[in-house]
C-alpha cells in the first residue's frame, strides 16, 4: 500500500477534487493544500448540508485526519478565520490538533483583492478571475513583496514593511481609479488576524518530511485544474500558481517519495469558469441540460460555468503532463438519459490531432472531432455500473492509457463506486 497520493484537476478546475478527496481522507492520516488560495471552492455534501471549503483541505470532515496548509499556497487571513467559525459551528472540530498553517505562507492583503478586481474591470484586460487577489499575492510573492503570515504577529515590523508597501499600491490603484487603502486600518485587523491563527501556525515542510519517513499516509490536494496551471495552462487565461502535480513537492518543501501517486480528476464532461480558450464548448441546449442538471454555477463567485463535451485531447495532455495512472470519473449521474459525446480528436486543416498543448487550442483554428456513445438512463443498475457507462470507461481507460478507479455517481458521499485502491 502506497503512503503518498496527489490529487490533481485535469481539466480547468471544479472536477470534483473536493469530493474525491473527502471520501479518501479517512485513509490518509494527513490531508495538504499545496497551492492556490480562496479562488478554490470545493463543494463537499457533509451529513446532509453543502459544505464549500475555499482554504481548508477537504480532509478537514474526517475526524481523524491531520489538515496541512502549506506555505505555497496564498492565505486570505480573514477568510481562512470565517471558514474555520463556519466548520466549528457546524460542529467540526477545527483545532490545532487537526490544522497546522505554515507561518510563511503569503497573505492575500486588502490591496491584492482591490487590485484584482480594479484590473477586472479594464475593458480588454479580462482574465474571468475571481477577484479574490490571487495573482496580485502571487506576484508580490515573487518580487519579495509578500507579507508572510509570521510578519502578521509582530505589530511594529507589519506597520513599517506596509508602509513601504502600501506607497506602491495605492500609487497603482489611483492609476486604476480605486479608492486608497489606509495604513492605520490594515495594521490593526491584519495584527490581530496573525494573532487568531497563531495557535495553528508551523512549520509545515519539516512536519511534512517527518510524516513521509514515518510512512504516515499523506494525500496532496490540488485547487484548480491543469489546464489553468500558469505555466501548463491555456495561458494567460490562467491562474498564477502551479497546480500540477509535481508541483505539491516543490512547493510544501518535501522530496517525493518513490512510490507516490496521481489520482487524476475529471467529469464525464468539461466545464469551465471564466474566459479563454474551450474548444468543446457547447453553446446550444446539450451545454445548458448539462448546466442546470449538474448545477453547474462557480462555488467562489456564483457564475455560470461554462459547459461541454468530454475533451480526450486535452485530457490526454494533463494525463501525461501529470504522470496519471489513475483516474476519478465524476457526475456521471450528470449525464443519465442524455446523448453522451465525446470529443475524441482535432482537425486542424487536413491533420487530425488526438493530443495538444493547451497553448495551440487559442491560435489553432481546431474542430473537434465528436463522437456520440451509448447513453445510460442512471449510472448504476442496482449495486452495478450501467453496462453502457461501463463501456464509456472502457473508452476513456483505452484512450488515455490509465485506469477508472472512482465511479462518482451522484453528489452525496455514497454514491461512489470503487473500482480498486487508487493507493495502490
Ligand atoms: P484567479 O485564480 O482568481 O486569478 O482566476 C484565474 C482563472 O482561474 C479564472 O478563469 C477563474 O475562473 C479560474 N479559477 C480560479 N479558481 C478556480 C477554481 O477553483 N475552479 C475553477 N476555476 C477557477
Amino acid at each position: 500500500m502506497g503512503n503518498c497520493l496527489v490529487v490533481v484537476g485535469l481539466q480547468w478546475g471544479d472536477e470534483g477534487k473536493g469530493k474525491v478527496v473527502d471520501l479518501l481522507s479517512k485513509d490518509a492520516d494527513i490531508v495538504v493544500r499545496y497551492q492556490g488560495g480562496a479562488n478554490a471552492g470545493h463543494t463537499i455534501v457533509y451529513q446532509g448540508q453543502k459544505v464549500i471549503l475555499h482554504l481548508l483541505p477537504s480532509g478537514i470532515l474526517s475526524p481523524n485526519t491531520k489538515c496541512v496548509i502549506g506555505q505555497g499556497v496564498v492565505v486570505d487571513p480573514e477568510a481562512l478565520l470565517e471558514e474555520i467559525n463556519t466548520l466549528c459551528s457546524m460542529g467540526v472540530d477545527v483545532v490545532p490538533e487537526r490544522l497546522l498553517v505554515s507561518h510563511v505562507a503569503t497573505c492575500v492583503m486588502p490591496y491584492h483583492k482591490t487590485l484584482d478586481t480594479l484590473r477586472e474591470k479594464r475593458a480588454g484586460a479580462r482574465i474571468g478571475t475571481t477577484c479574490r487577489g490571487i495573482g496580485p499575492a502571487y506576484e508580490d510573492l515573487f518580487s519579495r513583496k509578500g507579507i508572510r503570515l509570521c510578519d502578521l504577529l509582530d505589530k511594529d515590523t507589519l506597520k513599517g514593511r506596509l508602509s513601504d508597501i502600501l506607497e506602491e499600491k495605492n500609487a497603482l490603484i489611483g492609476f486604476f481609479g480605486g479608492e486608497q487603502i489606509r495604513l492605520d486600518e490594515i495594521v490593526e485587523r491584519f495584527h490581530s488576524f496573525g494573532l487568531a491563527l497563531k495557535p495553528f501556525f508551523g512549520d509545515a515542510s519539516l512536519f511534512l518530511k517527518d510524516a513521509l519517513d514515518s510512512s504516515k499516509r499523506v494525500l496532496f490536494e490540488s485547487a484548480q485544474g491543469t489546464l489553468l496551471d500558469v505555466l501548463h495552462g491555456t495561458y494567460p487565461y490562467v491562474t498564477s500558481s502551479l497546480c500540477i502535480a509535481q508541483a505539491c513537492f516543490a512547493l510544501c518543501g518535501v522530496p517525493p517519495p518513490p512510490d507516490y501517486k496521481v489520482l487524476g480528476v475529471t467529469k464525464a464532461y468539461t466545464t469551465r469558469v471564466g474566459l479563454g480558450p474551450f474548444p468543446t464548448e457547447d453553446h446550444g441546449e446539450y451545454g445548458e441540460s448539462i448546466r442546470q442538471r449538474g448545477y453547474e454555477y462557480g462555488s467562489t463567485t456564483g457564475r455560470p460555468r461554462r459547459c461541454g463535451v468530454l475533451d480526450l485531447p486535452l485530457l490526454r495532455y494533463a494525463v501525461s503532463l501529470n504522470g496519471v495512472k489513475r483516474i476519478a470519473l465524476m457526475k456521471t449521474d450528470v449525464l443519465s438519459s442524455m446523448p453522451v459525446r465525446v470529443c475524441t480528436a482535432y482537425r486542424h486543416g487536413n491533420e487530425t490531432l488526438t493530443s495538444i498543448h493547451p497553448s495551440l487550442v487559442s491560435n489553432l483554428k481546431l474542430s473537434p472531432i465528436i463522437e456520440e456513445m451509448e447513453g445510460w438512463s442512471a449510472p448504476l443498475i442496482g449495486q452495478e455500473l450501467h453496462p453502457s457507462l461501463v463501456s464509456f470507461i472502457r473508452t476513456i481507460e483505452a484512450q488515455l492509457q490509465s485506469r477508472v478507479g472512482i465511479v462518482s455517481t451522484g453528489p452525496g458521499r455514497e454514491d461512489a463506486v470503487f473500482i480498486f485502491d487508487v493507493w495502490t
